[in-house]
């Protein structure tokens, strides 16, 4: 074996041992890749041979994290550790360290299992552990209406099927707004501000159900710019996705052959101009469908620019949508991890910390 089959191997069987006794231990946030080893780098090197998930790997609605658990940045069998997934995407695609903790501490709040500190990709396992009392979901990253929500690029709305499975149909829309819209064909930022506002009038028209208020407005417009900044080979690094790179990340859940990561981490300070710059391109307000084509706008969710209060929106009412009284190590659990996720919100963005239990 690889000392890197090994080191994966070690940890996956730490997850195993964690899942069977019940409560983990909580350990402190990855840091930052150091200094001089956070630029340009291979990706798809020898350490990281890509492997197709075996029948019992889960794989979800996150088309990145499914291809770095293919490629070995992540427990192949698709449960991991905030930690370990903060450090796949600092690693695997250069995501800033304060960037890749909100997208990680965010999901893990709605559907981890946080006494084992674990989480899936995919669907609901029991490789996450026991689970809390409900209503607590530990449903992993395919649960719908938690973090996974209608409108994707590659998926179709949970309405009409499994919304966590690529769909083909819905990525040759992605790849006909690159023809389209696209400089030289790629998938740009003018393609990215067209497909993003077209996924949600689609829905308006065909999804009864329709759901597109807070927290899902902001990963939506936040995933539609992640394929421009990540997924671009960090040699050329200019915001243009091309067609078979796009089609190895989203179809085939695969780091293309030579692939380099982006040549600095990429934060907030990138992808929030970027969100501005499409959104205000083709604004749009947040609501439910009430039936089809009758769409009606929710005053009460924070707008997309609101992003204080859609921080406040998850911490004080979806999670204790799923935890409304938690006692002992659950609360402590939970109290920890709103701590991270607080952290990465506190500087760039001044929020004010919303405590949805007592302060700690
Ligand atoms: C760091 C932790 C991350 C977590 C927890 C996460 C989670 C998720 C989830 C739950 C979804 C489903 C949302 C939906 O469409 O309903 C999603 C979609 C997506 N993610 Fe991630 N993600 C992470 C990092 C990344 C990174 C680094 C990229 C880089 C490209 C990325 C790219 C995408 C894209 C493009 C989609 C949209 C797929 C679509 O609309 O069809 N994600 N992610
Ligand atoms: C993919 O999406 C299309 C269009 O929304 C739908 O007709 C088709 O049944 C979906 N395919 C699968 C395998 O779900
Ligand atoms: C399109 O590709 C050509 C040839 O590689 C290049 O010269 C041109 O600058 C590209 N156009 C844009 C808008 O990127
Ligand atoms: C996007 O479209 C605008 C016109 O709407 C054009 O001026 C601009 O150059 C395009 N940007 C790119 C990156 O192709
Ligand atoms: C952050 O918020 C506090 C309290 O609301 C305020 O006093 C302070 O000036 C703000 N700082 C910045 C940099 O906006």
């Amino acid at each position: 074996m690889k000392f890197s089959t090994i080191i994966l191997v070690a940890l996956r069987q730490i997850n195993e041992f964690v899942a069977h006794n019940g409560v983990a231990p909580i350990p402190n946030p990855s840091a930052p890749l150091p200094a001089g080893q956070d630029g340009l780098k291979l990706s798809n090197d020898p350490a990281h041979p890509f492997i197709t998930p075996g029948p019992d790997d889960l794989r979800g609605s996150c088309p990145a994290l499914n291809t770095l658990a293919n490629n070995g940045y992540l427990p192949r069998n698709g449960v991991g550790r905030p930690d370990q997934i903060v450090t796949a995407v600092m690693e695997g695609l250069n995501l800033g360290n304060d960037f890749a903790k909100f997208l990680v501490y965010q999901a893990f709040l709605m559907n981890s299992n946080p006494l084992t500190n674990l989480m899936s990709i995919g669907m609901k396992t029991p490789l996450t552990g026991q689970d809390p009392p409900k209503p607590a979901l530990v449903g992993g990253l395919s649960q719908h209406g938690t973090f996974e929500g209608d409108t994707s690029m590659s998926r179709v709305d949970a309405f009409f099927g499994d919304p966590a499975a690529f769909n083909q149909t819905r990525f040759n829309d992605f790849l006909s707004f690159a023809t389209k819209y696209g400089a030289n064909g790629t998938y740009d930022i003018n393609a990215t501000a067209e497909l993003r506002f077209e996924r949600p009038q689609d829905s308006i028209m065909t999804n009864p159900q329709l759901v597109f208020t807070s927290p899902r407005i902001l990963s939506a417009y936040s995933e539609a710019v992640f394929p421009l900044v990540y997924f671009v080979d960090g040699r050329l690094n200019n915001r243009q996705l091309t067609q078979d790179a796009g089609s190895s990340f989203f179809a085939n859940q695969r780091v293309p052959a030579d692939f380099h990561r982006p040549p600095a981490p990429v934060s907030f300070e990138i992808i929030e101009p970027m969100v501005n710059q499409i959104f205000t391109k083709h604004p749009f307000t947040p609501g439910v469908n009430h039936g089809r084509n009758n769409y009606v706008l929710q005053p009460k969710t924070p707008a997309l620019s609101d992003f204080c209060r859609i921080y406040g929106d998850i911490v004080l009412r979806v999670v204790p949508g799923q935890y409304p009284k938690p006692t002992c190590q659950l609360k402590d659990a939970l109290n920890k991890n709103l701590g991270f996720f607080y952290d990465t919100v506190k500087f760039q963005h001044n929020c004010t910390q919303a405590f949805p239990y007592d302060k700690y």
